[in-house]
Order: structure tokens, then sequence, then C-alpha cells
């Protein structure tokens, strides 16, 4: 699904069902990162005309699936606070170049790659929360899935506004052969991102 190397086991979804509080928290901050990195980009490149608008409603739509995955977190009597991160992005993340705009294209294809990982392992939450009568949250995680997948392809996308499209894939490919060795890497924390 969406090139991504390596697939993610059943085993993991046994894992973290059992702390679908601690998955809501971090769906929140998931939701909120990825707002920010756009932004970001927003503020960082403003010369990348062809980036603004769609960069733009991407910031606001992750932010209305923060507000969502809120509501869920306070219709279940949690509250969103500061939780322990794994390690995930920040092992995928040190693919970066330093140097732009390598940095700029290495950072829009992490980013790609995230959308891609969340996507896949959403799909299996979804799946496996309709298995356990959970039909509510099961349609809300399908609903990101589906938005997901979209993001993917529009990171892919609008590098290719500002790099060679050989550039982008090939690199793209070296993004997702590390991101396998990350997740060979994962950790035991009950997280989407572990
Ligand atoms: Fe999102
Ligand atoms: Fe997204």
């Amino acid at each position: 699904m969406l090139r991504l190397r390596a697939h993610t086991d059943r085993s993991w979804l046994d894992k973290v069902l059992p702390h679908l509080d601690q998955l809501l928290v971090e769906q929140a901050h998931l939701e909120k990162k990825a707002a920010s990195g756009a932004l970001t980009f927003l503020f960082r490149y403003p010369e990348a005309d062809a980036m603004q608008r769609p960069l733009s409603e991407l910031v606001r739509e992750e932010l209305e699936h923060f507000e969502a995955t809120l509501g869920f977190l306070a219709a279940r009597g949690l509250r969103f606070g500061r939780q322990k991160p794994g390690p995930y992005a920040a092992r995928l993340l040190e693919i970066v170049r330093d140097d732009e705009p390598a940095r700029m294209l290495d950072q829009m294809l992490c980013h790609a790659v995230i959308e891609a990982r969340s996507c896949e392992r959403m799909k299996l939450l979804a799946e496996g929360l309709r298995d356990v009568d959970e039909i509510e949250l099961a349609d809300f995680y399908h609903g990101l899935v589906i938005s997901e997948a979209r993001h993917h392809g529009l990171w892919v996308q609008l590098a290719k506004t500002v790099f060679a499209a050989d550039e982008v894939e090939a690199r793209l490919d070296q993004v997702l052969e590390h991101e396998a060795v990350v997740l060979a890497r994962a950790t035991e924390l009950p997280r989407l991102h572990n």
C-alpha cells in the first residue's frame, strides 16, 4: 500500500487496541504536528508559490482532525495532555540532509511517508475497532485513512512542483527504504508511530 516497503504486522494491532486512551491522545498530537509541519513549510518557503494554497488547506484540514480527535477524547472523559512520543518520526527524520534544497525535498518526502504509514495503520485500527464494536471510532479512523492517503499523494505531488520528477522518485525510494529500517526498530510503546 502506498509503496511502503514493510507492512505492519497484525500483532501491532493486538498490542495497541487495549490502549485506546493513549492512542487517541497520540492521535490528537499527530494531527497537531501534521498541521504544524505544513505551516512550517509555508513560512520557510514563501517563494514556492505553487505550494502556498494547498499547504494552507492542509493546515486547516489537519486542525479539523485535531479538533475532531479532541471531541472523541472529551466524549470518553479523557484529557489531552503531554505524552511520551514514540521514536518513529525522529528516527525517520534522521535521513533529512542539512543543506537546501535537499533539506526541503527530504522533509516533504518524510511527510509523505509518515502520511502513508499513518494511513496503513489507521486502516488496521479501523478494522480492529469494528471487530470490538467501537463503530463510531472505527468510522472516524476510516475517514482519516482516506485523508491520509490523499495527503501522501499531495506531498509527493508538491515536491514535483519544485524538483524534477525523477529526482523525487529516486529520493522517495531511499526514504521508503530508510522507513522500513526504522519500522524494524519499533518500540513496544502503544502508539501509531512507535
Ligand atoms: Fe490528519
Ligand atoms: Fe494528514
